[in-house]
């Protein structure tokens, strides 16, 4: 696997694949952009061909081509490194011990298969077409979404399953069918419209199903299986995928039947949570395809604390939200329904911020509040508005009706106070501000001396790199904590031989992600921009004889005598004949 993953690195050129996404300028040994990964103003997003990696410099976020496409396609590292080889015309030759493949497979053959068994049933059942017809669903829709008909029949699919022999031990393990007392197996879904759920890979992971009619419980929908955890996966994100265009933006709604309306209105960027409120993993997941995510639910009761929590959760994951309530009793299946495609887009681009949604709603319940409240929550609002202007905007608004000041700018400045000493508290409150989770804090944050540098340029150069192995890997040689890591590193990737060519086929040798971007980062340094032979060995030189000047600072900290040192220093001496007068009369410091 290491031999394709080399051959791969070879093959793809980071540059151009990192600048399928990004703009990038050329600039000077690197390309610079605005990084993709946080709200950059400044480009401050560079690609190196010469180590094969990217990294911004203000956020943090860097790696190779295998974590670029890890990260922006939101896949695992094995997913990555198949889609480059396809890219790159390498095959790769599964070896070693995997996750029982067999498992895994017959699982995924198991649920397509009761797939193809529900998408024959829909064919064959007069009333579940009859009910697609009532709710829109055309024969486009039914093939796009892939909806499918569970029989009403208790073990139909059971039966089918066990034909095709598959372990029905593992196809109740898959949410598809259960055990009765009597160890015989029945269906998990019964009379019901199947859809389909696949993950953001197009992989085939559970099934939610509704019930014709009315009735309890209206949909059922698979448990977490060994092929699906629900708070990771998000219905139409295999389709939606594609849509989020350059505003990298999703439309996210509340059902199955939303889902799919939108994609009929040409919204087509909508998903949702299934049977469960938005998860903390759902807004990770959105966050590596997305910027914005505008909350499209219910204008009811429910709808509005559905809004009100994935508003935190996904701002907590640093998402832009805008939330757009559908009017009054509509879904976006309804109102598709009873006012057209333009009526569902309108709803989507009228999204107001978190800000201006919960003054909204704060405002229509005011008649049900005494005052105090009112402002209490107003204020309690307006303090978590991180927009100025938006701010103003409603403290200008709101002053003309602050009860007990009747000059409008004393209300406005009275109003302003309130929501400084909220904020003031806030900011109190909180704890340490939390790191940013890409910076990592186990290393060192010394830098190199100078000295040191021009060791591990050396190191990373092709024409120096045989001498540079040579120092590198000798620990003492360096004082910084920096230095010194790095150099343990390189000890232990490249103990028998100096890796060769460039650092990009190389570089990942160095097992530690955070210590390989370290150096990769050196080659940017540019106070080692000039290196020459000369240069390489004063260098050496110098923290040669740094090195033995410590070594006799520790021997006489150890407490040695004089006579001891003498004949120490004169040892050292002798292994170096010709150093400098200068440097003899530092040594003698020392006696
Ligand atoms: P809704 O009750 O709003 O249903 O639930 P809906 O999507 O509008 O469906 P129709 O239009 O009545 O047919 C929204 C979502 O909540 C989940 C489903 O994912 C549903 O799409 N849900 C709802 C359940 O998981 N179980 C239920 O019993 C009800
Ligand atoms: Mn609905």
């Amino acid at each position: 696997m290491a031999d394709e993953r080399d051959e791969i690195r070879s093959r793809i050129n980071i540059v151009e694949l990192v600048g399928r996404e990004v703009n990038l300028i050329h600039h000077g040994k690197t390309w610079k952009g605005l990084c993709p990964f946080h709200q950059d103003r400044n480009p401050s997003f560079t690609v190196s061909p010469q180590t094969g990696r990217y990294k911004c410099w203000s956020c943090g976020e860097a790696g190779d081509i295998f974590n670029w496409v890890m990260k922006r396609q939101n896949v695992d590292f094995a997913e990555a490194i198949r889609i480059l080889a396809k890219e790159a015309g390498v095959t790769i030759n599964a070896r070693g011990p995997q996750v029982s493949p067999s498992v895994k497979q017959a699982q995924e053959e198991a649920m397509e298969e009761a797939l193809q068994f529900f998408r024959e049933h829909l064919g064959k059942s007069t009333v579940a077409r009859e009910y697609c017809e009532r709710r829109g669903l055309d024969a486009q829709v039914l093939a796009d979404w892939e909806i499918g008909y569970a029989p009403e029949v208790s073990s139909a699919l059971a039966a089918h399953l066990k034909k095709k022999n598959f372990s029905l031990a593992e196809c109740k393990s898959l949410f598809l069918v259960d055990e009765d007392s009597q160890g015989g197996y029945f269906d998990k879904f019964k009379g019901r419209l199947m859809f389909p759920i696949r993950d953001e890979r197009g992989q085939l992971v559970a099934f939610g199903g509704r019930l014709l009619g009315d009735g309890v419980p209206k949909y059922i929908n698979s448990s977490d299986t060994p092929l699906y955890r629900k708070s990771k996966v998000l219905y139409g994100m295999n389709r939606a995928r594609t849509s989020f265009g350059k505003q990298r933006r999703a439309v996210l709604v509340e059902g199955y039947l939303d889902v799919i309306a939108c994609h009929r209105a040409g919204v087509t960027s909508a998903l949702a949570s299934l049977g469960t409120a938005l998860s903390e993993d759902h807004a990770k997941l959105l966050k590596r395809w997305v910027d914005e995510v505008v909350v499209l639910y219910d204008s009811d009761a429910a709808g509005q604390k559905a809004a009100d929590r994935a508003v935190t959760i996904l701002g907590a994951e640093g998402l832009r939200v805008r939330v757009a309530l559908m009017p009054q009793g509509e879904d976006p299946d309804t109102l598709l329904k009873s006012a057209g495609p333009a009526a569902v887009q309108q709803a989507v681009e009228t999204g107001l911020s978190p800000v201006d949604y919960k003054m909204q709603a704060l405002d229509l319940k005011q008649s049900t509040l005494i005052p105090e409240d009112y402002w209490v929550q107003a204020v309690a609002i307006l303090a978590n508005s991180p927009n100025e202007m938006e701010l103003d905007r409603h403290l200008m608004r709101l002053a003309g009706k602050y009860p007990g000041i009747s000059d409008v700018g004393k209300a406005q400045q009275a109003l302003r106070r309130e929501v400084n000493k909220i904020r003031r508290a806030a900011a109190a409150n909180r704890n340490q501000p939390e790191r940013p989770t890409t910076i990592r804090t186990e290393l060192p944050a010394e830098d190199l001396s100078s000295a040191e540098l021009v060791l591990f340029r050396a190191f990373l150069s092709a024409e120096f790199r045989r001498i540079g192995w040579m120092f590198v890997r000798v620990q003492d040689l360096f004082t910084t904590q920096l230095g010194k890591t790095l150099s343990g590193a390189v000890a232990e990737a490249f103990a028998a031989a100096p890796p060769e060519g460039e650092p990009s086929r190389w570089l990942h040798e160095i097992e530690d992600e955070q210590l390989r971007q370290k150096m990769a980062d050196l080659l940017l340094d540019a106070r080692a921009d000039n290196l020459n032979e000369a240069y390489i060995a004063d260098t050496v030189e110098l923290l040669t004889l740094n090195q033995k000047k410590r070594k006799l600072r520790e021997s006489k900290s150890e407490g040695l005598d004089t006579q001891k040192r003498q004949e120490y220093l004169l040892r050292l001496r002798e292994q170096k004949p010709n150093y400098s007068k200068k440097q003899q009369d530092e040594d003698n410091l020392f006696s």
